[in-house]
Order: C-alpha cells, then structure tokens, then sequence
C-alpha cells in the first residue's frame, strides 16, 4: 500500500512536470521515443508518441502499473478467480474466443467444453438459417433478423453488424432495444413476420425494455402467423433458461452463456447469434480469432510493451495526473460510428465506481466521460471545442489504412482528415505564423491584434491514433478485446471491481414504483417536483 501511494505521488508530480512542457518537444528530447511508443498488435498499429506524457512521466506511469500489480490481477482474471468480488463470480468473457483445447476454468471448474458445445450449436443453428434448412411457419426461409435487447445484449452486436455486415446482406439484420414503442413501429413498419426471425437477447431475462419488446415482436408475428406459427420465429439467448422456458421458447431454440460473462463483455457469446447468422460464421470466428490474438498479446506481453496496458496508461495520465475529466473516441470510419456508445457502456458502467472492494472510498477519480462519433462528421461539430476550447480533452482516433468500399478516391480524403487532426491537436498554430499569413494579405495591424489570438490554436492536446490495415473481422476482435483489457487495467489502478454495476439499479428500482402509479393514478410519496410531474402526466 506503503508503494502504491508512493507510486501515485510520483505519477502526479510527473505528470505536473510534463504538463507544463509541450508534446511536440519530446519528440527531440527523446530520440527512441516514436519506437517506445508505437505498437504493432494483432492487425493493429498503436502510436501513443502523441500523449501527454514524457519518459519520466511513461516510467512513473508503469511503475504505478506495477505497484498496482496490474500483473497480479490479470493472472486471476484468467486464472478463473472471483474478481467480481461483489457477486462472487469469475470474469472470463476471454474464454468465449479461446481455442477448445486451452485449459480454462471457472473456479477450478474446466468451462471449454461447455463453451464448445454453445459455439458448435450457435454455428449449426446460423448454418441452417442461412441455408434455408431452418424455416419459419408457412415454410418460407428467414430474409431478417429482429433483435431485441439493451445494453450488453445490444450495443456489441448492433457496432458487430455496422463493422462487418456484408453490402447487400441475404439476411437483414434490424435492432430493437428501446422501450420507446417508436422504436419498435419504426424497426419492424417494413418487415414481413413471415420471414422474420425474432431473437430475444437478456443475460437475465427480466429486464423491462426487453420483456415489453420481446411481447410486441411476440404479438406482432402471432397477429400474422398464429400462436404456435409465432414459436416457429423465436429463439432467445440468456443466461436464465428457465425464464426463456416460461417466455415460451423451444428448448432446440435457446442458447445459453454463463454467469461469468458481464453484459458489456457478452458479444463473443450467443449473444451475437444473430450477427453470425446474418454475416456467416467465418466472419464471427474471425472476429473471435482476432480477440484471441489480442488476449495472448495482454497476457503475456511485459507492461512496458504491452499495447491494453499502454492505453490504459495513457488515460490514468490525462484522468488523474493532469485532471482531464472526458475522453473523445473518434473512429474516422463510417462502420464504426457506434464505438464510442459501445465503450460508454463498457468504460462507464465498469468503472463508474466511487468505491473499491472493501467498501473503501476510492482516493483518486475514476472513470471519465467518453463521448465521440465518426470523423469526418465530428470536425463540423464538437471539433471547434477540441481544438479552441478552455478543456483539453484527450482524444482516440481510429484510423483503416486499405479499404476497397466506395467510390475511389475518397478513402485518401477520409485519412487526410484523420491525421491532420491529429497533428493539428498536437502541434497547433502559433500566433506569429497566423499574424504572418495576414499581413502577407494586407490586414491592418489593428484588426491584426483581434484577429490573430482568434486564429491561434494552442495545440498540445494528446492523442491516440489506433491504425487497423484493414476493417477485418480479425482486427476489428482485436480492437475490441484492447480495449476491454484497457477498461480492466484502469480498474486494477483504480481499486475498483470493474464487473459489476450496482448504479443502474435504483433507476429501474424506482420506474418500477412509478408505473403502476401512472397506470392507476393513485399517486405514491415522491419529492415535489416528482409528485408535480405524476400529476401534468396523469391529466
Ligand atoms: O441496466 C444495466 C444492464 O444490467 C447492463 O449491465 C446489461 O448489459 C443490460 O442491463 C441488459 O441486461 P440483460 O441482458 O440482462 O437484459
């Protein structure tokens, strides 16, 4: 502990002293610093010479990794131990993507054949559907997919399918997770129920979005088919079989994952099923091989080369030693526009944590905002407040050096953007470059002195730059489990349980109260200003 908190005195004052110098100049202070500080990955290339930090601040940064023993904890991980401490259960969403033979256990208990055994009826079930051999009612094949569920249960297979989805899929594939009934009108208004397949997704199967869309899709296919043809359109993935037994599944049509899988790390489970249906499953397996590459790579890379860790250093820098409270995750890819909604979830539901473990509070900040959407679209929104604002906020820009999509010609434009970016974060304007470019046009000195601060750009805003070769299934596996392992060192630094999420309870604790009241229109006790809203609603 004594270490520890030696080991954060010595990150904090070495991140005040990096602070003050500029980015741009340790690229001549430090000769090696490109080669320390890129990675080539599992199809990924990592720059992170772009950060804020110099060697001293790198170094401070991988000792705190080591008196955090980041080590340790990333061997109980996969070593099968109860790291979620608060629910007494394992973490190992990795061995969803490891090969049959490796040696996984779950508390002692050897989990690879059951994995197996879901992933060989998953690839069967996708195989038939594709073929045709799986019918719906009238005995016409399945042209889409509707697929319900929120959070976990959508976010991954909703940015899965945006990243890998064919151009002009056989199968559609169409999301539903709101409660919003919108949503549900809008998604399903041109679908046909008779060769539509439902599939229910909810680790626990009683969240409420979910059940109400899973009885609309329900009522929505028997208006069409009936009630028995309607069972012919459903199947359902969760961990709570005897819940999707009551919702009326057929057993043949349930696939199941285990309680050692958190929501947020769920996509490699059945609860993709219906992206592998609708992309193949080569392209899942592809994805899953390409985590795999990613998960050997963390475990067994030392800290200092070791590409989850480096990020995750990265943000503890910004976040704690220079009290930078958002992040920016700007993939200049239109396929993968939804990341950054994908990792507010897996960042902020996992470490969103005031407290550690022990029922400790924590000392230092935890998990930052993290907001973003595709470049280019982003520079003509929120980029004005990266490049000018009062906040430095630290930005992640994802970059796909080949792609074949598209008209030619604009792929080149679209990475233009990308590193221009960031080296404009970087390096900035100085005032006497742009004092220079008006006089040259003949600007008086007058309206100089106004114009040019407003033309001035600081510079010195950190970034990342992640660059796959090209937007594969393997790379795009790969990119995901870096950044899974990313959240889970910043947990182990921050002494928090990154796999539960006790937050979002009280929410739906308290909408539970609250609809039976505006149902009925007896009004419970609430705060005034609750109470005021019951009453505008009720009339
Ligand atoms: O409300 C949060 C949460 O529990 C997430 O952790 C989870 O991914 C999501 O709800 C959906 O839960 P389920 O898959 O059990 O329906």
């Amino acid at each position: 502990m004594a270490d520890l908190d030696a080991a954060w005195t010595r990150l904090e004052a070495a991140a005040k002293a990096a602070g003050e110098k500029r980015i741009v100049e340790f690229f001549d202070a430090e000769p090696r610093r490109l080669e320390t500080l890129t990675l080539d990955v599992a199809g990924l290339h990592i720059d992170l010479s772009k950060q804020a930090w110099d060697e001293a601040g790198l170094e401070a940064a991988l000792d705190l990794a080591h008196a955090a023993d980041v080590e340790g904890a990333r061997a109980a991980m996969f070593g099968g131990e109860a790291i979620n401490s608060s629910e007494g259960r394992a973490v190992l969403h990795t061995a969803l993507r490891a090969r049959a033979d490796v040696d996984v256990k779950a508390g002692g208990v050897p989990v690879m054949a059951e994995v197996e055994a879901v992933r060989a009826r998953m690839k069967a079930f996708a195989e038939a559907v594709r073929s045709g051999a799986i019918k719906g009612a009238t005995g016409k094949p399945f042209k889409a997919i509707l697929h319900i569920g929120i959070g976990g249960s959508d976010l991954g297979p909703r940015l899965l399918w945006d990243a890998l989805r064919p151009v002009k899929p056989s199968i559609d594939l169409r999301f539903v997770a709101n409660v919003d009934g919108a949503e549900f009108a809008l998604t399903t208004a041109d679908m046909d129920p008779e060769q539509t397949l439902v599939i229910v997704v909810s680790k626990t199967f009683t969240t409420q979005e979910t059940l109400a869309n899973a009885g609309a899709a329900r009522a929505w296919l028997a208006a069409a088919l009936g009630e028995t043809g309607a069972n012919a359109h459903l199947a359902a993935i969760s961990t709570a079989l005897d819940k999707t037994a009551a919702f009326g599944v057929a057993d043949d049509r349930v696939f199941g994952f285990w309680d050692w899988v958190g929501g947020r790390y769920s996509l490699w489970s059945s609860v993709s099923l219906s992206v592998a249906v609708a992309c193949g499953w080569d392209v899942f397996q592809g994805f899953l091989d390409g985590a795999a590459e990613m998960d050997q790579h963390f475990r067994t890379a030392p800290l200092e080369a070791n590409a989850p860790v480096l990020i995750a250093l990265a943000q503890v820098f910004n976040r704690n030693g220079l009290d930078r409270r958002a992040r920016s995750v700007v993939p200049y890819s239109h396929r993968l526009r939804r990341l950054a909604s994908f990792l507010q979830q897996l960042e902020m539901e996992s470490n969103g944590k005031s407290v550690g473990p022990d029922g400790q509070p924590v000392k230092r900040g935890t998990a930052t905002v993290v907001f973003g959407d595709e470049g280019t679209n982003v520079q003509h929104a929120y980029f004005q407040c990266m490049h000018q604002g009062t906040d430095i906020t630290p930005m992640e820009l994802i970059g796909v050096a080949k792609s074949d999509e598209g008209p030619v010609g604009m792929h080149e434009k679209l990475l233009s953007n990308l590193l221009a970016q960031a080296e404009a974060f970087m390096v900035g304007r100085t005032t006497a470059d742009v004092v220079a470019e008006l006089q040259a046009k003949g600007v008086s000195e007058a309206e100089i002195a106004t114009l040019a601060p407003q033309r001035t750009f600081a510079g010195n805003r950190p970034s990342t730059l992640v660059l796959m070769d090209r937007l594969t299934p393997q790379a795009f596996g790969a990119l995901i489990a870096l950044y899974e392992h990313k959240t889970f060192v910043e947990g182990v630094i921050w002494g928090i349980n990154s796999f539960d999420q006790w937050g979002v309870e009280l929410g739906k604790v308290m909408a539970g109260r609250i609809l039976p009241e505006l149902e009925s229109g007896v009004a419970g006790a609430h705060d005034p200003s609750t109470s005021a809203l019951i009453g505008r609603l009720k009339k």
